[in-house]
């Protein structure tokens, strides 16, 4: 895996405009749930455009461990036939799940939920994140945890054989907490509600639905969300056709908007709202980017024509941090493309992703010479219109922050230099030659 192997060094250079027409790989968050959806499930699941990314195959070798028959039946497709909702078997071996934060904690929440004691465990990005913010709600449920210090990996989870229903507000706007609780709770009797007070990502509650689930939702507050699941269906293998991802295609889009003379079209990306505020915040910042070919299968989705545009400064509320939280790093280097300055605010969320995102965004634009501050929790980036480059960008095993600085360097007047590119396998495997046949110089 990428933790033992050598570093990928990589240079991106001015780039010749970006063109054609590429779809970047399937939607990590939906691989992931299909795959533990389908080793819950009664009967086969069978998923195409499976993202085959690291962080997703380690998902899939994790529900293979814990009694779920997966198989690869060609390229992106998959078949799982699942065990039943409660019916794993305890794995042999440690469950290792990489670099993934969502792999890890969306198996817990369905470990939970079975009598069964799983060891979990990841590289060393992984095993520093905190883990108590979804091992609280578990241990309500009756899990229990042993090993380690028991906030972090390597950790044991004992399944509740009982599991108790329960209604959880997250205390931030986690769709992988709110993930964990309603998937733990579908071994409890009774109703499970998890209560948000910013609505996160609700791929778990569209496909719990399609799996056979009985859920609703309702809004709550002004941006607030009530989810609420009844505990102990009948999972049903289904089909699943992940479309592309939006957060890979934030890497190029972005750098067709700043490549003078771009016009790239990004196929079947997802544009479920709340996803999207990457593409909101870049359309008031100037973009040009047009949706056409829209269309909804499970989730919406449509094409996206993107052409170079001349970018301004705007403030991003925090508001809006749940439905682009992946997106920052790549946002701020459209910002130091952009005239005037950007405040991207409440962003404290960012400090327990991969790295921490935060002073690893500030520091890739300051080493590249772009002015750029953090207060409290906000980022300011004081775009010129232009970025000197001439940086060596340290990626600290984190496959976004390698894209972001290979998306800056694609524009940037010299050179932009990344320390490490093989953590960009976790998410998105085919970026570096896929970028190339856009137009991109990367060497
Ligand atoms: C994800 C949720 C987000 C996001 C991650 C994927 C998911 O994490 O950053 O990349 O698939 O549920 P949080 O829920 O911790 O914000």
């Amino acid at each position: 895996m990428s933790q033992s192997s050598e570093p990928i060094p990589l240079e991106a250079r001015g780039s010749s405009p970006l063109t054609g027409k590429i779809r970047v790989p399937g939607d990590k968050s939906i691989s992931h749930r299909a795959l533990i959806l389908g080793a819950l499930a009664v009967g086969e699941t069978r998923i195409t455009g499976l993202l085959e990314g690291e962080d997703v195959l380690n998902t899939a070798k994790a529900m293979a461990a814990l009694g779920a028959r997966v198989e690869r039946t060609g390229e992106g497709a998959w078949s799982v036939h699942g065990v039943g909702v409660g019916g794993f078997h305890a794995p042999d071996a440690p469950l290792d799940f990489g670099n993934s934060g969502t792999g890890c904690r969306l198996a817990m929440g369905a470990v939970a939920g079975s009598p069964i004691a799983a060891t979990f465990d990841g590289d060393a990005s992984l095993r520093s994140r905190p883990m108590r913010r979804i091992l609280d709600p578990l241990e309500l449920m009756g899990a229990m945890v042993s090993g380690g210090d028991g906030k972090r990996l390597p950790l044991t989870l004992t399944g509740a054989k009982d599991p108790i229903p329960m209604t959880y507000r997250t205390p931030v706007a986690s769709a992988q907490i709110k993930s964990a609780v309603l998937l733990a709770g579908l071994s409890a009797p009774g109703v499970t509600t998890v209560l948000e007070t910013e609505a996160s990502r609700d791929h778990t509650e569209r496909m719990l639905k399609q799996f056979g689930a009985e859920i609703s939702v309702e809004e709550e507050g002004d941006h607030g969300r009530r989810i609420i699941l009844n505990g102990q269906p009948e999972l049903h293998g289904v089909s699943v056709a992940v479309p592309a991802d939006p957060s890979s295609a934030a890497f190029p889009l972005v750098a067709a908007l700043i490549v003078p003379d771009s016009d790239l079209t990004l196929t079947d990306v997802m544009t479920n709202p709340l996803r999207t505020g990457l593409f909101t915040t870049l359309r008031d910042m100037g973009a040009s980017i047009e949706e056409n070919d829209v269309r909804e299968a499970g989730e919406p989705m449509a094409n996206l024509r993107v052409r170079a545009s001349k970018l301004r400064g705007v403030t991003v509320p925090p508001e809006r941090a749940p439905s682009m939280i992946d997106e920052y790093l790549v946002l701020a280097v459209a910002a130091a493309f952009a005239e005037g300055s950007t405040r991207m605010r409440g962003l404290q969320e960012l400090r327990v992703k991969e790295s921490d995102r935060l002073e690893a965004t500030a520091d890739m634009l300051r080493v590249n010479g772009v002015k750029v501050e953090i207060s409290g929790d906000d980022l300011i980036v004081h775009g010129e219109g232009f970025v000197p480059g001439g940086g060596l960008v340290k990626t600290h095993m984190d496959h976004r922050i390698a894209m972001s600085a290979l998306v800056m360097g694609c524009a940037s007047e010299a050179p932009v230099r990344v320390d490490d590119t093989a953590f960009i396998a976790t998410s998105f495997p085919d970026f570096i030659p896929m970028m190339r046949r856009a137009g991109a110089d990367f060497s």
